[in-house]
């Protein structure tokens, strides 16, 4: 079996609902051209999410969210449950990005809980991980990837592992037009595959200003099975110009 190559859109605190329909109207007609093999995603806010589902009703374009809570439903005040995302066709959420883990008090621990229910409510997690520079430059970042991962999916059945997706996103190259060596990259997501039995067929994209320029150069590493895009997301021509040069080599 080979590995489903998956390029997504996280459109973070950007794009209304307006914002939304007019970037599928621009986007949609383009996707037709782009190569069937690649699984394309895209991750609106919240509030864009019916929006988008009405426009990408039979489409090739899956939904994602960019984040959820662990518990179907209950008292957390402004939180969206996995019930509530599956509703609007949502088939893929972000879990663990970094900018949560940092201002919204993510953990390890919560990573792990929505991963769990994640699968087993039907979605799909995409799973961020990766190291601060601080870390980097300390020789943490396999410690730390591996610990991240490993909490994440502390728990997972193996007959579940090929159902998620692991985004190894070094924090210092996230929105900062440096990007992560692609070397050095698929070195780590080696690391990443292998602190768990069977990940093997775990799709692990790279996140971390990816660009159309640059896409290319990664997919030729043997363990970068597609990109987590935030800012050249954005861009309905960019984002189907990344795509198309998305293809594995
Ligand atoms: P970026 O963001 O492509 O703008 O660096 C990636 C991400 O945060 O997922």
């Amino acid at each position: 079996m080979s590995v489903k190559t998956i390029v997504a859109g996280n459109w973070k605190m950007h794009k209304t609902a307006a914002d939304t329909a007019a970037f599928l109207d621009a986007f949609l007609p383009k996707t037709g051209s782009l190569p069937e093999s690649i699984e394309i995603v895209v991750a609106p806010p919240f509030v864009s999410i019916p929006t988008a589902s009405v426009r990408l009703r039979d489409t090739r374009v899956h939904l994602g969210a960019q984040t959820m809570h662990w518990e179907l439903e209950g008292a957390f005040t402004g939180e969206i449950s996995a019930p509530m995302l599956r509703e609007f066709g949502v088939s893929h959420v972000i879990v663990g990005h970094s900018e949560r883990r940092a201002y919204c008090n993510e953990t390890d621990r919560t990573v792990h809980l929505k991963v769990r229910t994640a699968l087993e409510q039907g979605l799909t997690p995409i799973v961020a991980v990766g190291e601060t520079l601080e870390e980097r430059n300390a020789g943490e970042t396999d410690r730390r990837v591996i610990e991240q991962t490993r909490a994440a999916l502390d728990g997972v059945r193996a007959d579940q592992l090929f159902r998620l997706v692991i985004a190894y996103e070094p924090i210092w190259a996230i929105g900062t037009g440096r990007n992560c060596d692609p070397h050095e990259a698929d070195r780590v997501m080696a690391t990443i595959r292998g602190c768990r039995d069977g990940l093997g067929d775990t799709p692990i994209l790279y996140g971390g200003s990816m660009t159309a320029d640059n896409v290319a150069a990664y997919m030729q590493q043997r363990n970068v099975n597609g990109g987590l895009v935030g800012g050249a997301s954005l861009d309905p021509d960019g984002f189907a110009a990344l795509i198309a040069n998305a293809v594995s080599s």
